[in-house]
């Protein structure tokens, strides 16, 4: 009886299973959507596309960037929009990502939305500065034994306006490990007034696919198509004090934004806590040393997690929160920078709010 039961209901999911797939090959292939109309910011831009394309690559292709972390693969949650008309229904993939807020407001994930018919959307309109451009990598730099270092000639065009914390994505174009382009974001490590260039500081993720195309494939004077620049995790002109707390490749956004500092002779009074495990795992110590005696008010922490036990080591060790009773003077009058896993994020926001800095003054990039 109970394999029966069982074998009918492998039997009926089996052949369920079986038409849904038959109607996304049917869709793929034989539906046709026409031209479709997508009116943008109401009726600011209108733009006739070809249906049966994500919004987000639709946009895309018309020169409209929005941000994406993931390739459009519904894992980041960065390509959102508002959608007034046109969207059809919100799918399962989208719902992690977005708030009850959000529902309500008609935000989308721009990459689950396929064009099916006209579209209404709203986007900001600094996305309208959005570019794609074409940078030459100039030099590759090793800084641990999993970060390197680009640094890239912008070509076309040959500048971009940037602000110091914000991210590019880079495309890595199809290779072996990868049948198509995928993009990745990356924040810009220089400064901005590095004019007619831009940085980026990248750790080697065990089979990503981005990773390994830029640690086993990327030469120097390769051509390399970027997009950007996207992010408003920036500095706040106020006159409070900053801690900064990032390891790894996370530097990166904090070394453009405390390059950026010390260019304007910034007298705030500033902390950069880096997390690291081991000796091996730190780099730019220098430099950070040298802000240090360009700054009038910053200091660079670096905290080692599990520092080798023959190591010479004579600085911080253990969890860097330890240490927020020491560097946090004012916490009322206090912004936080941090930079990230969401894992890490979370934990050092919990700290910091203990300790009294304002959940409003705690800004992020989760990596
Ligand atoms: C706003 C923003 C800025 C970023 N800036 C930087 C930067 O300056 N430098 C930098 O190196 N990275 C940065 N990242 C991360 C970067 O975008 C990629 O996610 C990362 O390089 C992995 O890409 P991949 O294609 O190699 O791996 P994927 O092919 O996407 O992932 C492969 C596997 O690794 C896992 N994975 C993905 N990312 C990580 C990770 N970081 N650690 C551990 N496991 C992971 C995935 O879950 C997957 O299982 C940033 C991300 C964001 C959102
Ligand atoms: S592009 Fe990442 S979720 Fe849409």
């Amino acid at each position: 009886m109970f394999f029966s039961i069982l074998n009918t209901v492998l039997i009926v999911s089996g052949i369920s299973g079986f038409l849904a797939l038959l109607l996304v090959v049917a869709e793929h292939f034989f539906a046709n959507y026409g031209e479709c109309e997508i009116d943008i910011n109401k009726g600011k831009k209108i733009i006739k596309v070809k249906g049966g394309s994500s919004l987000l690559s639709t946009l895309n292709e018309n020169k409209i960037y929005l941000a994406s972390a993931c390739g459009g693969r519904g894992s980041c949650g960065f390509c959102k929009c508002t959608v007034n008309s046109g969207a059809g229904p919100l799918l399962p993939t989208e719902k992690p990502f977005l708030s009850n807020v959000e529902i309500k407001e008609n935000v989308r994930l721009s990459c689950q939305v396929k064009i099916k018919e006209d579209i209404k959307i709203e986007i900001e309109e600094s996305i309208f500065n959005i570019r794609k451009f074409k940078g030459k990598v100039e030099k590759i730099v090793d800084l641990t034994y999993d970060i390197k270092e680009l640094t890239i000639k912008l070509i076309e065009p040959n500048d971009v306006s940037f602000k110091a914390g914000q991210y590019v994505q880079l495309e890595a174009p199809k290779y072996e490990k990868s049948k198509q382009p995928i993009s990745r974001a990356y924040s810009i490590s220089c400064t901005p007034e590095m004019k007619g260039y831009i940085q980026l500081i990248i750790r080697r993720v065990p089979e990503g696919i981005c990773t390994t195309y830029v640690f086993d494939y990327l030469k120097e004077n390769d051509v390399i198509n970027l997009t950007g620049p996207f992010g408003d995790f920036l500095i706040q002109e106020t006159d409070a004090d900053m801690i900064f707390i990032a390891g790894g490749s996370g530097k990166a956004p904090i070394k453009s934004m405390v390059e950026f500092l010390t260019a304007k002779n910034c007298e705030r009074r500033m902390v950069y806590m880096f997390g690291a495990r081991t000796q091996k795992d730190l780099y730019f110590t220098e430099m950070f040393e040298n802000f240090e005696n360009k700054l009038a008010n910053f200091k660079y922490v670096p905290v080692l997690s599990q520092p080798e036990k023959d190591s010479d080591w004579q600085g911080r060790t253990g969890y860097i929160p330890k240490y927020f009773d020491e560097f946090i003077i004012n916490p009322k009058n206090t912004e936080a920078y941090l930079c990230g896993s969401p894992g890490m994020l979370s934990a050092v926001v919990k700290v910091l709010k203990q300790k009294g800095v304002p959940e409003d003054k705690i800004y992020f990039d989760s990596f």
